[in-house]
């Protein structure tokens, strides 16, 4: 029996790790620390609230008085980094929350983590993950081979060079003061509960109301798609089996450019019309609502700066020593996405309009920082 701390529990990935923890390690006490930014959202983890099967702490990573109370209390064993500012268009038009959360809030949690496993003659036995991504090692020309954990560090984005600084500072307490720490380093995720600012979701929201879908430059660039579910698999066998001190790169095996994805999602949608006459009365906007193809919205727009061009991950590692690999073929994994996206309008029309977010910060009465 561990006790846990998960930071970000309630983003994307997070939510989907806190779910997956609690499956396979029932017995184990999990801690969720998040800000409760834009980005979060707690409803698939209400339940295990009310039935006190995990624990909820709206704060700060970077509130050092906190952390140390959460570990005093807690005495966590594990902790599973996941809370940062995850989005690139934003760090581009608003980089400063990046550098305090992804630089600063992820040194204090170190320092946090290791100042209380030294206290407690604990550095032998716990461990601290620390989730990051492979766009910390910027982008490959097309006829590149795929990162490995030795690829040079070239971030191009503010996201990516505050997440650069994070693996940085992890490596640095681990040469230097033995932090019993481990790295992932992820391809590009894609599954339930992901905000509808990044492109899946974006395009799957877009499409059903029948909105431009915006496809960056010429939608060439290549992502590497993993399903969040394999992740999460990962994630827990990292901090397991994983040797302290490592880096492990996580992929999905899954290169494709973003003109395919997007077709992709609108073929998906259009065929899920075909197939249940009772959408076009709910999405009556949607080009597929009048037997028209969802492809006919796709927008080519101005490209981002700095776009990188292509990720692809060598995941032998991970396979190789601590035998994951990912069992989630894209194409069912992205229809099982659009039908997740169809099943759960309320979900992202409250993310969409703010309601969401509004009623949160109103009325949601769990534990808060003091
Ligand atoms: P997300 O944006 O959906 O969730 C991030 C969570 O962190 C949110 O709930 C937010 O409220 C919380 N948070 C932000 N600032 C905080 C702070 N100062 N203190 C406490 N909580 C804070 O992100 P995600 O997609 O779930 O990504 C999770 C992690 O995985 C991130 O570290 C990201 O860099 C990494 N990652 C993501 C992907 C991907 O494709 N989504 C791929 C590789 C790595
Ligand atoms: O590679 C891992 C990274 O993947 C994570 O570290 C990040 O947290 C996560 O956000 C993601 O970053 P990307 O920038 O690759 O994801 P995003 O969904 O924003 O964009 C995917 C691709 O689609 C990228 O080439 C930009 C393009 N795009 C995106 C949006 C939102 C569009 O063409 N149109 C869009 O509207």
């Amino acid at each position: 029996m561990q006790s846990v701390l998960i930071t970000g529990g309630a983003g994307f990935i997070g939510q989907n790790l806190v779910h997956a923890w609690r499956a396979a390690q029932p017995a184990d006490r999990l801690t969720i620390v998040d800000a409760m930014t834009y980005a979060a959202n707690v409803r698939s983890l209400e339940p295990l609230i009310a039935d006190r099967s995990i624990e909820f702490v709206k704060g700060d990573i970077g509130d050092a008085a906190l952390m140390q109370r959460l570990f005093d209390e807690h005495k966590f064993s594990r902790v599973a980094h996941l809370a940062a500012e995850s989005h690139v268009d934003r760090s581009i038009s608003d980089p400063e929350a990046f550098l305090q959360t992804n630089v600063l809030g992820t040194f204090t949690l170190l320092k946090t983590a290791l100042d209380f496993w030294r206290a407690a003659a604990m550095l032998d036995t716990a461990r601290f993950l620390h989730v990051s991504t492979d766009e910390v090692y910027g982008s490959l020309g097309p006829a590149d081979p795929a990162f490995t954990e030795s690829s040079p560090y070239r971030p191009n984005s503010p996201y990516a060079a505050s997440k650069a600084s994070s693996d940085h500072l992890v490596r640095a307490f681990v040469a230097t003061y033995g932090m019993p720490a481990l790295i992932t380093n992820c391809s590009n995720n894609y599954g339930p509960y992901q905000h509808p600012e990044k492109l899946i979701p974006l395009m799957i929201i877009h499409a059903l109301e029948g909105k431009p879908l915006p496809v960056y430059g010429d939608g060439s660039n290549v992502r590497d798609w993993l399903h969040v579910s394999d992740h999460c698999d990962a994630l827990m066998n990292v901090i397991e089996r994983g040797r302290t001190g490592e880096t492990y790169n996580v992929g999905g095996g899954n290169e494709r450019n973003n003109r395919d994805v997007v077709g992709l999602i609108c073929d998906t949608i259009d065929a899920a019309f075909a197939s249940d006459t009772r959408l076009a009365a709910r999405f009556p906007t949607c080009p597929a609502a009048a037997a028209g193809s969802c492809r006919t919205l796709i927008t080519y727009v101005t490209d981002r700066p700095g776009h990188d061009h292509r990720y692809a991950i060598d995941a032998t590692k991970l396979a190789t020593e601590l035998g994951s690999r990912c069992k989630v073929d894209f194409e069912r994994g992205l229809k099982q996405t659009v039908q997740w996206y169809l099943d759960h309008e309320t979900w992202w029309r409250d993310v969409t309009s703010g309601a969401y977010k509004a009623w949160i910060d109103k009325n949601y009465g769990f534990r808060r920082a003091v």
